[in-house]
């Protein structure tokens, strides 16, 4: 049984995830969202709380059972999901930022059901709040990581994000590969410090994973 346990090094840390899609209505049935499981994120959340962190996890809707002993807060649109993590990002010592965010939301999502008509049909998109700009314009005694999920110029853009957002770290995922990036049960990352070293995880589980990242986050203690 000792065996079996993790070594209890995030013990009194709180930790808040993100995870999964936004959704942004359209009108009452129809939706904008993104490819994000919410995999990454609940393996994250579930690697922490096995090595003892009090975790919160703010997750859009997906289809995966909530680690034992974690606490769920559900969410849909960016903007419940910026809220939700403004209100606890206060008590956090470590926010992990793997939601899949929408950039855009539709202006005005309709009360009714849009009904088809001759010709196309436009929707306009408002950008949505960056959660993770935000963050780092915010933080305190807080660690933040991010995600960077790109399909070109991985390490350059996900370097760019890291800066732009004041994250600590930047874990960036390189969706083009096969057995990386969304809905799948594996991940190849890599992870970027603020002195620009980086480190290759080849691709592993995604708790695997999961638990390299909670690794390299501890050791900017
Ligand atoms: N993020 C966020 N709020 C947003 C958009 C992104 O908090 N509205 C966070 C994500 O959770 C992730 C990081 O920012 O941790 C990077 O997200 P990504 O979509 O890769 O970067 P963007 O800055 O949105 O740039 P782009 O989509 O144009 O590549
Ligand atoms: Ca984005």
């Amino acid at each position: 049984l000792a065996l079996a346990l993790p070594k209890q090094d995030l013990q009194g840390k709180n930790i808040l995830v993100t995870a999964g899609p936004t959704v942004e209505a359209i009108d009452p049935v129809r939706f904008l969202s993104n490819r994000s499981s919410g995999k990454m994120g609940y393996a994250i959340a579930e690697a922490a709380q096995a090595r003892g962190a009090k975790v919160t996890l703010v997750s859009g809707p997906t289809h995966l059972k909530t680690p034992t002993g974690v606490k769920l807060i559900s969410t849909t649109s960016a903007i419940s999901m910026y809220e939700a993590v403004l209100e606890h990002f206060s008590q956090q010592d470590i926010v992990i930022k793997a939601a899949a965010v929408g950039d855009y939301r539709p202006e005005n999502p309709s009360a009714v059901k849009i009904k088809k008509q001759e010709g196309n049909l436009s929707i306009n998109l408002v950008r949505n709040p960056d959660i993770l700009l935000e963050l780092g314009k915010k933080k305190e005694h807080q660690i933040l990581v991010g995600f960077a999920a790109e399909t070109n110029n991985l390490l350059e853009y996900a370097k760019g994000k890291l800066e732009k957002k004041n994250a600590d770290l930047m874990v960036a995922n390189d969706v083009s590969q096969e057995g990386a990036g969304f809905g799948t049960d594996t991940n190849t990352v890599h992870i970027i410090d603020r002195q620009g070293k980086e480190i290759k995880i080849e691709r592993a589980s995604k708790l695997e994973v999961a638990h390299k990242i909670l690794d390299k986050t501890l050791e900017l203690k």
